[in-house]
């Protein structure tokens, strides 16, 4: 057991003289007394409320279970805001502050009084944000997510934010009218909490609770259900017991902990941008962790949970089927078990026990959802450091595929062209954007899953072969081949293709390639300029002088690794 003398907020509140009178005397302010400063651990909980994030808006209330865990613990809760990232809200994407955000969490945490933090977290970036902050400083820490909102509902059907990008096609190809789309809006978020399908927030939320970084049930439980509050409440106490241990993300955090989560996303059906945010994770902690890695891992794990976008289901059946804890039980032989989460257990003693209620929902290793799983990495010579597409979400008859290539240099340039009657396309074409990389746009956002030409969806075409340097929002779909790598403002070879260039994806054989010859692209590149717009100041300027690839995680170079959590200088 760690000797109260050795907590770090100690350093603040156990001084004597003028610098602990300065300490303490401006917290008694709020109306703490004496005793509440003296040797008890200080928990920070980390809060991403804002009414700019919708998917956060309850995270207020959510402080507040975890306080009440942590006085009944034995410890002090303070609560501290950070920044927040609202993804329906925020422009120009949400991603381009992630890394912002990263900081202002780890300066957060490492210049103030904390002996232990609780992340609250929910909408997508917010968990990667807080986590990789976390990472650097490394003190004990424990997540607790906001959960899922209630499943939408849209003349008597189940809808969620997956369906949004049907429901756009269907207004475009005239099969769904405006005043519809209307009533399937007010009935998209019906309470408290993030995407309702297993898109990015939900995605992360998995993501943490397979590393062991939260406790169990944290995945599933919807924001509203009383047992959200009883697990933020159980976090509070857990971290006054993890301070109390010092254990801390990089006794949880092992090359071993990685395996397992890209193993679970791969059983879940989780999100393409579980890729980025797990590389600059491991980035942080300093585990070694490659693109690679997430299709070796994922390789022979099959599809266990029926969740939209690549099944049916939405998150609040996966909490009444059992909940992320009987996905896990499912996998436990291919997980390494003695894996230690936050609570000191191992994966094994926490999970062993979990079983499925439901087998449609949670299905089994032996009788899998779909054998068709996880991410596939793809090299070629328009990727030469890869890019990723997800199989479970994409077309079986597109995933051998060779068409012609249609490209735009830009989204505005896709934009202005893709629903012209003129546009030389066919379903057989392949759709190339380009400039919509981390430096690129810049921030790397949610348009690789491009509409298709009006006039092909008016056909009842509703899959195409796209290719592109961007992202693709978790709740999306189709044969979409993302996060290319080098991206084309970095000048990948991505950069000099052209209308017309023959190209061929073929996901069994990992390849996407251009029949572009050596000769030619090296003749191509000679020519070639940037054409991305170029910021001259700020974040957003520092940002594209330093974020690091897709296949990398899109950290910024100087941010990977850690600092630790001592303060070097000391103005008091
Ligand atoms: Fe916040 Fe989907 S918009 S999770």
């Amino acid at each position: 057991m760690k000797h109260e003398n050795s907590l770090r907020s100690a350093n603040w509140f156990g001084r004597e003289g003028k610098d602990g009178f300065i300490y303490r005397a401006w917290l008694k302010k709020q109306g703490i007394p004496q005793h509440e400063l003296e040797g008890k651990p200080v928990i920070g909980i980390c809060n991403t409320w804002s009414e700019l994030t919708p998917c956060n808006s309850h995270f207020r209330e959510l402080a507040e279970s975890v306080k009440r865990g942590v006085i009944e613990a034995g410890g002090y809760p303070l609560e501290f805001p950070v920044m927040s990232l609202g993804e329906t809200l925020i422009k120009p994407t949400a991603m381009l502050y992630r890394n912002l955000v990263s900081m202002d969490v780890e300066e957060s945490i490492r210049a103030n009084p904390i002996d232990g933090v609780v992340l609250l977290c929910g909408c997508d970036k917010t968990t990667p944000a807080l986590v990789m902050g976390a990472c650097s400083v490394n003190i004990p820490t424990i997540v607790v997510s906001g959960g899922a909102m209630l499943t939408g509902r849209h003349r008597g059907n189940s809808i969620g934010t997956s369906d949004i990008w049907r429901f756009s096609e269907d207004v475009r190809a005239g099969r769904m009218t405006n005043e519809e789309l209307a009533m399937a809006e007010a009935g998209m978020c019906r309470s408290d909490g993030h995407c309702a399908v297993m898109g990015t927030a939900s995605t992360m939320a998995c993501m943490v609770e397979s590393l062991g970084l939260s406790l169990p049930q944290n995945a599933a439980i919807p924001a509203p259900d009383a047992a959200r509050k009883i697990l933020a409440h159980l976090s509070g106490s857990e971290i006054v017991k993890m301070v109390r241990e010092n254990r801390r993300l990089t006794d949880i955090l092992t090359r071993e902990a990685f395996e397992n989560a890209i193993r679970v996303n791969a059983a879940i059906g989780g999100s393409t941008n579980f890729v980025l945010h797990l590389l600059a994770i491991a980035g942080r902690i300093g585990v070694e962790l490659d693109l690679q890695d997430m299709d070796t891992f994922s390789a022979n794990i099959p599809l266990i949970a029926n969740l939209q976008p690549s099944g049916s289901y939405f998150m609040e059946d996966l909490y009444y089927a059992g909940g992320l804890p009987a996905v896990i039980n499912a996998l436990l032989d291919h997980l390494h078990k003695d894996c230690i989460t936050v609570n000191g257990k191992t994966i094994e003693a926490n999970y062993t026990n979990a079983v499925s209620y439901n087998k449609d929902v949670i299905s089994s290793m032996d009788n899998p959802f779909n054998t068709v799983s996880g991410i596939v990495v793809l090299k070629g010579n328009i990727c030469e450091q890869g890019a990723v597409i997800k199989p479970s979400a994409a077309s079986s008859h597109l995933m051998k595929h060779t068409g012609k290539a249609v490209v735009f240099e830009d989204i505005d340039d896709y934009k202005k062209r893709i629903d012209d009657p003129a546009l030389d396309v066919d379903e057989n074409s392949v759709l190339v954007l380009k400039n919509v990389g981390p430096k690129g746009y810049p921030g790397m956002p949610e348009v690789g899953n491009l509409g298709l030409p009006a006039k092909l969806l008016a056909k009842g075409i509703t899959d195409m072969v796209r290719i592109s340097d961007g992202r693709m929002s978790g709740t999306g779909f189709g044969t979409v081949v993302l996060h290319v790598s080098p991206e084309a403002a970095a000048g990948g070879n991505l950069a000099i293709l052209r209308d017309g260039d023959i190209i061929t994806l073929d996901v069994q054989q990992r390849r996407l390639e251009a029949a572009v010859s050596p000769e030619e692209i090296t003749r191509r590149k000679a020519a070639w300029q940037p054409v991305y717009p170029q910021s001259t100041r700020g974040y957003v300027q520092l940002y594209q002088q330093h974020v690091e690839q897709a296949h990398l995680g899109a950290d910024l170079d100087f941010l990977k690794g850690s600092s630790g959590s001592e303060v070097t200088r000391d103005s008091h």
